[in-house]
């Protein structure tokens, strides 16, 4: 069986490719420090796949414990998801920010190295392309100035991996520029669970019609838009995980020294407003929001080009922003009040 190191495996990207990785006939194992998910994942896992995962609690951070896990499992690769990523408390605590996201890579690059792992998939984000001129957004399009440290951390991890290939190492390695995940596995056994007060908009939609939040608000309307609030390109989460393990196996066709990244979204874009009025047709629900200021740092539209990796990876998104609303609420609903 062939086995894949998954770091922040218990997040909610990382929970979702695990089950993509054993329907692909892969062997995930997790290492997770729990900072920004709950062992709950498991057992959600477990319900999904008939089977305990292999995990090890700890932080990426920690060489001794990485030294540990290469030790003891012969991996094919590793994907790297175990960063902190939210943009408002990156702007408060840069540091906290740069040290683990910079350090974790570095750390897991060094430990591959010394055990022979060739093959990476690295967790970008499409926020490196700050507000692109021209949309949509495709691969070579410049890379703006971040707009958060959290979105630096992800530029500078993307150089890092570019200059460590340049430097003749025989690693082959994948980015992937993520636009915005949402949904949930169509079980509800796991989705997004975000630890406090959600930033993103379809968490805090859901939470919102189940009465935890008291009500939505719009971050602007003034925006040169279809309907003036920000466009987004929402993807499905299990999509985004499939895109993994496809790029998995391109890597493992590839010669050594590789390096490649690709965007991983839709190729449409949506607003706010279409997005709840998306979640308000799916649950026939009334939706209580109000249209606020504008959020400090949002950019105001952005959605990707998925030309190359329909055509390198043989990837397509198989999911519509319906399903995407329709799984995060399900998920929703099975959570309950739980926070
Ligand atoms: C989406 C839209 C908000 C909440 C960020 C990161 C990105 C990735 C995803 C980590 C925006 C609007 C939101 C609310 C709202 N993070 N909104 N009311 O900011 O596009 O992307 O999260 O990988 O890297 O940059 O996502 O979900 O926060 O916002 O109106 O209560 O919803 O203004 O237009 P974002 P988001």
């Amino acid at each position: 069986m062939k086995k894949i190191l998954i770091t922040g495996g218990a997040g909610y990207i990382g929970s979702h490719t695990a089950v993509a990785l054993v329907d692909a006939g892969f062997e995930p194992v997790i290492i997770d420090n729990f900072s920004n998910s709950d062992k709950s994942v498991l057992s959600g896992l477990k319900h999904i796949l008939g089977k305990d995962l292999s995990y090890y609690e700890g932080d990426c951070n920690d060489s001794t414990l990485l030294n540990k896990v290469f030790s003891e499992n012969d991996f094919q690769g590793v994907i790297h998801f175990a960063a902190f990523k939210a943009v408002g408390e990156s702007t408060q605590l840069p540091l906290k920010y740069y040290s683990n996201n910079i350090d974790s890579l570095l750390i897991l690059l060094e430990t591959m190295a010394a055990h022979g792992v060739k093959d990476l998939v690295f967790s970008s984000s499409c926020t490196v392309y700050g507000q692109p001129d021209v949309l949509p957004v495709s691969e070579d399009t410049p890379r703006q100035e971040a707009e958060s440290p959290y979105g630096n951390t992800k530029k500078i991890c993307e150089d890092i991996l570019r200059d460590y290939i340049k430097s003749g190492v025989n690693s082959r390695i994948i980015s992937l520029r993520y636009f915005n995940p949402v949904g949930a596995h169509p079980s509800g056994e796991i989705g997004e669970l975000p630890l406090g007060v959600p930033n993103n908009l379809v968490p805090f939609i859901t939470q919102t019609a189940m009465g935890i939040r008291e009500k939505l608000t719009v971050f602007g309307n003034d925006y040169n838009t279809a309907d003036g609030s920000c466009v987004r390109d929402y993807i499905h989460v299990m999509d985004l995980a499939d895109a993994h393990v496809k790029a998995l196996a391109y890597l493992s066709q590839q010669k050594d020294n590789f390096y490649d990244l690709f965007n991983v979204g839709t190729g449409n874009g949506n607003t706010v407003l279409e997005v709840i009025q998306t979640f308000e047709k799916i649950s026939q629900l009334a939706l209580n929001y109000h249209i606020g200021p504008r959020r400090p740092g949002d950019i105001e539209k952005v959605w990707a080009s998925t030309e190359k990796i329909q055509k390198v990876l043989g990837w397509k998104p198989k999911y519509s922003l319906e399903d995407s609303i329709r799984d995060s609420w399900n998920w929703q609903q099975k959570l309950g009040e739980k926070v």
